[in-house]
């Protein structure tokens, strides 16, 4: 599980927490955001799962106005001008261009629907040519407006109690939208078997070549890594960082 969605509502309550120690809003920002967010998490907890999706994608565009467009996706990007100012994109779709379009490939900056039907597209080869990636996007998003905002922790809690499945957990500490602090809230209420033995374990650096790339934390069949600079993307933002985990799930390298 890379910066997953798994506990939708303790990420939306922890975007204003991190956007105001990182110096992204100012004291009246945070609490506009947090307003919108106790709202998504009161729509939750009385069953109104879809308007709760509704209320989550108010608090982005109240993180949006108070951070003048933040990249949700690694908030120290540099976002540029023009992606702020398109008043004829929706935030869902700012979030959308946001994902890649901060990154040049090579020369050229592509947005992610670009990317994956031109560069990707060509270098897997088999594509056929009436296939679109992202096309039904829209449509699945509005099926599962319903079962956004619900959390799959029991999920994580089924595997480790009934199979012998190592989970591996990564997150990049810039990401906003799978926030860090938002994954330790549901990490530290995981009901298994080994869950006071992974409260006790030692949270250890991660090192690759001689950097400091993170920390990780294991006990049984769970792994957490923090992985420095590195926003939602994570083997993109922090290759070397990567590494650690990589080698970890496959004993490889
Ligand atoms: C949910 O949203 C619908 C459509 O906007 C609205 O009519 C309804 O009153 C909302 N329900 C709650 C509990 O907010
Ligand atoms: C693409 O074309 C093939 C062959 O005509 C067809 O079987 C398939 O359903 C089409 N796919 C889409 C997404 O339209
Ligand atoms: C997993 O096991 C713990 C006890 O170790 C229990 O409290 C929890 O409810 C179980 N979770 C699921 C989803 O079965």
């Amino acid at each position: 599980m890379g910066n997953a969605w798994i506990s939708p509502v303790d990420a939306t309550l922890t975007w204003g927490p991190l956007l105001l120690a990182a110096g992204l809003v100012d004291q009246e920002g945070y609490e506009d955001i947090q307003a919108e967010a106790r709202e998504a998490e009161r729509l939750f907890n009385e069953g109104h799962y879809v308007n709760s999706t509704a209320q989550w994608a108010r608090t982005q565009g109240a993180v949006m106005r108070r951070t003048n467009g933040v990249d949700f996706y690694n908030i120290l990007t540099k976002v540029p001008v023009r992606l702020f100012n398109t008043a004829t994109l929706s935030d869902y779709e700012k979030l959308r261009e946001m994902l890649i379009t901060n990154r040049p490939y090579g020369r050229q900056e592509y947005n992610l629907d670009t990317f994956m039907n031109t560069v990707v597209r060509e270098a897997l080869g088999i594509i056929p040519q009436n296939v679109t990636w992202g096309s039904q996007s829209d449509d699945v998003f509005d099926t599962l407006r319903g079962d956004f905002m619900k959390p799959v922790t029991e999920g994580i809690e089924k595997l480790l109690n009934e199979t012998d499945i190592i989970l591996t957990k990564y997150n990049g500490n810039l990401d906003l939208i799978c926030d860090t602090p938002g994954q330790i809230l549901w990490v530290d209420r995981l009901r298994w078997s080994g869950a006071e033995g992974y409260r006790n374990a030692p949270r250890l650096p991660i090192w690759e070549n001689d950097r400091l790339e993170g920390y990780y934390k294991s006990y049984g069949n769970f792994r957490f890594f923090w992985i420095n600079v590195a926003g939602h993307s994570v083997p993109r933002d922090n290759p070397a960082g990567s590494n650690a985990f990589l080698r970890d799930m496959t004993s490889f390298g």
